[in-house]
């Protein structure tokens, strides 16, 4: 009996004690949880990754995309970004998306030909006069087709950008008539069409990666390449060059997107400020990306001693007509409409 009574008396102090100090494991988890760290739990993060330097159309309208997100969501949503191929380079990067390992990427569109044809149109050299022309393509029938065939691969477009009109470089020779590319090694992206347009200059086209563009001009794996300014001003690849021609001959655009079953999986109120804050910040990115191409030019100039070339509109004609053969495959080759459509500005 009196061992009874000790045990009782002992299994209710015990209880007692426990109720009173209740050891760390029996806390529920939100006695030690406060409103910032569950906050931090739903909120929604968005990696951005792209492969160029932040001061560019691209790399600016990124952060401010990050920036108006981050500031309308009161810290429900956060968009990282992340530039210079430090987290996937140009021939990783809808891989990774389609991955779900990071989110949004805004890919040129000569990256995007492997997807679509279509894309190429842009890669023709002399297709539209200014950045007007392409803006009213991308607007209208052209765009809508292209966000299609986007959907298509289970992608979600959000906007085109632009970084406007490219230029040619070489560390060999003033290019000025097609006579002056002959032998010159240049590296491309991966376009069919850069790829035949440089073909047809009788020089010797190597596709590579941005992200490996500066140091392969450095080892002079190539003599020359065409970017936009903003690139070439950005990566410096003007110190590696001697000679410039402001050509303005191929478009390059960027698709921005996210995976579609990403997009799908977030709730509406997300995508909806989302896709406000991605209107704002292309309307932002189309009124400034010419005149930071425009800036940048003059600091080339002043930082260097580049020689620049003008190409004079005999030369252009003279561009054209080798470039012939290109307009006639492509014509046939991309979707009519899309051909229709252009030839009709
Ligand atoms: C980019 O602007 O995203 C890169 C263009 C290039 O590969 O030259």
């Amino acid at each position: 009996m009196r061992i009874f009574i000790v045990t009782a008396l002992f299994v209710s102090a015990f209880f007692t004690y426990i109720l009173l100090f209740p050891p760390s494991f029996l806390h529920s988890e939100h006695v030690y949880r406060d409103d910032e760290q569950r906050g931090l739990d739903e909120q929604i993060v968005i990696n951005f990754s792209h492969v160029v330097a932040e001061n560019t159309p691209k790399g600016l309208a990124a952060q401010k995309f990050a920036k108006v997100v981050n500031e309308r969501s009161d810290g429900k949503v956060k968009v990282e970004v992340f530039s210079n191929s430090v987290l996937y380079s140009d021939t990783e990067e809808v891989d990774a998306l389609r991955r779900n390992d990071v989110q949004m990427i805004a890919p040129s569109f000569s990256k995007l030909a492997d997807l679509n044809e279509d894309w190429l149109l842009f890669d023709l050299p002399f297709m539209f006069k200014d950045e007007g022309e392409v803006e009213a393509a991308l607007n209208g029938q052209i765009g809508k087709s292209l966000q299609a065939s986007l959907k298509k691969e289970n992608l979600k477009g959000l906007a085109f950008w632009n970084n406007g009109f490219k230029q040619m470089t070489s560390s060999q020779k003033k290019l000025a008539v097609p006579d002056d590319f002959k032998g010159q090694r240049f590296r491309i992206m991966p376009s069919e069409v850069i790829k035949k347009q440089f073909d047809l200059l009788d020089a010797k086209p190597t596709i590579a990666p941005f992200n490996r563009v500066y140091e392969s001009l450095e080892k002079q794996e190539f003599d020359g390449q065409e970017n936009t300014i903003s690139n070439i001003y950005s990566k410096r690849l003007y110190m590696l060059q001697r000679y410039m021609t402001i050509s303005n001959h191929g478009y390059l655009g960027y698709a921005v997107m996210m995976d579609e079953s990403y997009w799908n999986s977030l709730p509406p109120d997300v995508q909806l400020l989302l896709s406000n804050a991605m209107e704002e910040t292309t309307a932002w990115m189309w009124e400034h990306s010419k005149g930071m191409n425009d800036q940048q030019l003059e600091k080339i100039k002043s930082e260097s001693s580049i020689q620049v070339h003008y190409l004079t509109e005999q030369e252009r004609d003279k561009w054209k007509q080798r470039f012939k053969p290109l307009y006639t495959e492509f014509q046939k080759r991309l979707t009519k409409d899309i051909v229709e459509e252009t030839y009709k500005k």
